[in-house]
């Protein structure tokens, strides 16, 4: 027990987390180096294809991510509820409609992340797998230049809930209540299969695993709602 106490208090931890986990990482991050300070604590924020290829090349002791890697040995475990949103400007005029048909949605112009992006890979899987194709606007590298697009009125958007909160509250975006959305995905904490966790790597594991979700909920306020 000593040895490994000693272990957690001493260790290194590299993060990497998608840069949609990073709306809450730091707020978890923020309590676990409270909970152990004498870890030191690395943390990449990058889209899912770098992810993948950090898992790969075992350059990284966790990742957190919304999609983990199918085609690689990896444990990857859900910690927290991931609902995806469809998001829009609060003058457009799907705004306050209720349930809004897939079909009517595909009419619409959507602002796109990165073909690495797992957001990217979930929207387009989401309306692959319903036979609709979407109409692709402008191409955005980074979750916050989509919201500011959106925003603009550039076009809609799916994002995950836990990177809209602040938009929400101030109501510079809205949720557009649409057939099939929220979208009920999962967080996911991913490491290599057979990867030796550290002490360091264990605990924040188990720390991620039990509480991240009582410390970063999604708050869903309803599609639409004000
Ligand atoms: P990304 O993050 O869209 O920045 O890749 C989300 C994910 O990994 O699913």
């Amino acid at each position: 027990v000593l040895e490994s106490l000693k272990g957690v208090s001493r260790g290194r931890l590299h993060l990497a987390v998608a840069s949609t986990v990073n709306y809450f990482a730091p707020r978890l991050l923020a309590i676990f180096q409270q909970r152990y300070p004498g870890i030191g604590l690395q943390l990449d924020v990058t889209n899912r294809e770098q992810l993948v290829r950090m898992l790969y090349d075992n350059t990284v002791d966790l990742v957190l991510m919304g999609v983990p890697p199918t085609d690689m040995e990896v444990e990857s475990e859900a910690f927290m509820a991931n609902p995806l949103v469809v998001i829009a400007p609060p003058d457009h005029p799907l705004v306050g409609e209720r349930a809004i048909g897939l079909a009517r949605l595909a009419e619409e112009v959507f602002v796109m992340r990165e073909p690495g992006s797992g957001t990217r890979q979930t929207m387009e899987r989401f309306f692959g797998e319903r036979g609709l194709a979407i109409r692709h606007g402008m191409q955005m590298t980074r979750n916050e230049a989509v919201k500011q697009a959106v925003r603009s009125g550039l076009g809609l958007s799916v994002v995950s809930m836990h990177t809209i909160e602040l938009e929400l509250e101030t109501r510079r975006l809205v949720t557009l209540d649409v057939e099939g959305f929220p979208d009920q995905r999962q967080w996911y904490l991913v490491y290599r299969r057979g990867k030796r966790l550290s002490p360091a790597a264990n605990a924040f594991r188990e720390f991620v695993l039990t509480e991240a979700a009582v410390i970063a909920p999604p708050i869903f306020l309803g599609a639409g709602a004000v």
